[in-house]
């Protein structure tokens, strides 16, 4: 596949990991080499036509430079069955890439230098869907695509779906609450488990995203 194939994707998502590891300017860079701790750039299909963002590793995710593998991982995961997804057919990141310390909320400055990487894994991948993953997921894609006026808080648009503008044309956002919103409170897994459902409709769809 010429142009947007897999190989070209493959070798922009290679260089933006490159440069998220080399990223000595971060705020959170000093934390991560303390720790030995690694950033998290994404994981799953690089043809993924579903593309799920969530807001910065923990420490599980850190440790291993995977996303979502710890607790928080474990509901995605289950919430992704519940519809008949295995996660190595979707792909799975975060707007900041490397953790940050007790997992404290992120600082405007880290999302104005990592949420830049998160935009050009999507250029790169081209997903149909954008499902983010909690408030500041939320925020940032909102914003970027296109829908800025429709950005209300998560509890009035969860699960709704909303057509933003890519670089590369129109895409389905749907925002999602953040799985780890189960641990605190498992009387929200049903409204979650209801959510996910209009994914469904996404995963079964025809052709990757390159193909529109
Ligand atoms: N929470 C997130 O938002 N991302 C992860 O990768 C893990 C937990």
């Amino acid at each position: 596949m010429p142009g947007t194939g897999i190989d070209q994707r493959t070798d922009e998502l290679r260089k933006i990991r490159d440069e998220v590891v080399a990223l000595s300017i971060s705020p959170l860079y000093a934390y991560r080499i303390e720790n030995k701790y690694f950033p998290v750039i994404g994981e799953g299909d690089h043809e993924a036509r579903i593309m799920f963002v969530g807001e910065a590793p923990g420490e599980n995710e850190a440790k291993t430079a995977r996303p979502f593998c710890g607790a928080a991982g474990r509901i995605l995961d289950e919430l992704l069955a519940s519809i008949g997804l295995d996660r190595k057919t979707v792909y799975v990141t975060n707007l900041i890439k490397d953790r940050p310390p007790g997992n404290r909320d992120p600082e405007q400055a880290e999302i104005d230098l990592y949420g830049p990487f998160l935009e050009r894994q999507i250029a790169a991948m081209r997903p149909r869907v954008i499902a983010t993953l909690g408030r500041h997921s939320m925020k940032y894609i909102f914003e970027k695509y296109d829908l800025s006026s429709v950005l209300q808080t998560i509890s009035k648009i969860h699960g709704k779906v909303f057509k933003g503008t890519a670089p590369y044309g129109e895409v389905t956002v749907v925002a999602l609450y953040h799985p780890a919103v189960a641990l605190y409170n498992n009387s929200m897994k049903g409204a979650m488990l209801e959510d996910f459902k209009i994914i469904k409709k996404y995963a079964n769809d025809v052709g990757p995203g390159t193909t529109l």
